[in-house]
């Protein structure tokens, strides 16, 4: 988002003409943003073979997996309902990596069937696995290497506490397993978490997903998951994906030569590839001086932007209504029945009634934590393709609050 001739646009579209044609609260994403996040990873990855998975469930509209698939990624899964996504926007099956978590093996057949890379993260599904499967169906292995790491407890999953991956020092129960059955390993998984911002903690889990490879004779690829961070506060630092890249590229290369064979290094990031592109617009409904503080309440709140509720995650805000004039400090809140701080005590441009507000860093876990709290509707999605904005998901109506409701006649 730039200001240009006075105005805050995207490709040239102005935030204000935006929120004018489609109404708020509307979420915008910048495909050639994301666009540039997909070369800057290919790039800094480029002297080995790399394979990106989009971890879909960080924005999962249609057109966004397209656009990703069009840009030469396939797509990592987790949920029955992503893989069927991804398969319906045209990512062929071995494009798509399934990372379950508690699923039933139900549920692991189905993916099964539909042909994608299932990655295994506990013993008692290994076993059910090579009980029915035998050595048929290859699949990937998901450890968890005992890391803390990550911005927050919530997004921190590979520790020892978590119910995440099968543990390292399980390994030996994992090679009984793999043997008792014949399971193909083809490939092995770590997640250490979101928000990730050194080189050292990548290559801390690629050494201990190392030293396990070494055991599997069948590998053909290793998957580090997500977790790059990305610039949510001004000063924040975000990881330096070139440094990554060229780091973990180098410990991998001399890795595949000690193994004897080539393999291919997966990535399954969310926020890397699309938090930056995403804006929130809301409209200012109340500006409200209190002897404490002044509140902006907006058209929007938990039920669509939930992060700094869940994860007291910081997300910054501009008045794109106003480029000049005076600046006050105000606490911007949603109009949902509950404490929904967006942001506390920002500096913006003079708040008035009816002004558009840009709430920062939407791409990812915006849209697709949002719920219908307060029976109230979930915004519309705008992506901006070549200078063109286009309409991507309808608002809500109330006939939705409706829907699958069922009236017994009570
Ligand atoms: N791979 C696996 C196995 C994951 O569990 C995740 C995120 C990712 C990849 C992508 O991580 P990313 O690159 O987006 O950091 N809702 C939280 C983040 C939860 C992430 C859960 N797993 C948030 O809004 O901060």
């Amino acid at each position: 988002m730039e200001i240009q001739h006075e105005q805050y646009r995207i490709q040239g579209i102005a935030l204000t003409d935006l929120a004018a044609t489609y109404g708020t609260p509307l979420y915008v994403y910048d495909g050639e943003k994301i666009l540039q996040k997909v070369s800057l990873l290919q790039k800094a990855f480029s002297t080995v073979t790399l394979r990106i998975k989009f971890a879909t469930k960080a924005l999962s509209n249609i057109n966004i997996l397209k656009l990703l698939k069009k840009a030469g990624t396939g797509a990592d899964a987790v949920s029955i309902e992503e893989v069927k996504l991804c398969l319906h926007v045209g990512f062929q099956p071995h494009e798509i990596m399934y990372t379950p978590n508690m699923v039933s093996f139900a549920e692991i057949q189905q993916a099964v069937d539909l042909g994608v890379m299932i990655n295994i993260d506990n013993i008692p599904m290994l076993e059910q696995f090579g009980a029915y499967y035998g050595g048929q169906v290859p699949v990937c292995i998901r450890l968890n290497p005992h890391i803390l790491a990550g911005g927050n407890a919530k997004i921190s999953v590979g520790h020892i506490d978590s119910k995440f991956g099968i543990s390292i020092l399980q390994l030996k129960n994992i090679h009984k397993v793999v043997e008792a059955y014949g399971i193909q390993v083809t490939g092995l998984h770590v997640h250490t978490g979101s928000d990730i911002l050194d080189a050292e903690v990548f290559l801390k889990g690629a050494e201990i997903l190392f030293e396990a490879a070494m055991d599997f004779k069948d590998l053909k690829f290793l998957d580090f998951g997500g977790g790059f961070k990305v610039a949510y506060k001004p000063g924040d630092i975000a990881t330096d994906i070139l440094d990554v890249g060229e780091k973990v590229s180098a410990a991998f290369k001399d890795f595949c030569q000690q193994y004897g064979r080539e393999l291919e290094i997966w990535f399954e990031p969310g926020k890397f590839l699309v938090s930056e592109s995403g804006y929130l617009l809301v409209r200012a409904n109340v500006v409200k001086s209190t002897p404490a503080s002044t509140f902006v309440g907006v058209d929007s709140g938990l039920n669509h932007l939930i992060r700094p509720m869940m994860y007291d995650a910081y997300h910054s805000v501009v008045n794109v209504s106003k480029t000049e004039g005076p600046e006050h400090v105000y606490t911007i809140v949603g109009y949902i029945c509950e404490t929904d701080t967006i942001a506390a005590d920002r500096r913006l441009k003079e708040v008035e009634e009816g002004d558009i507000l840009a709430i920062k860093n939407a791409g990812a876990y915006g849209f697709t934590m949002s719920s219908n709290y307060n029976s109230r509707l979930r915004p519309a999605e705008v992506l901006i393709l070549d200078g063109k904005a286009r309409l991507i998901r309808e608002r809500e109506t109330f006939d939705d609050i409706l829907r699958h409701q069922i009236d017994v006649g009570i």
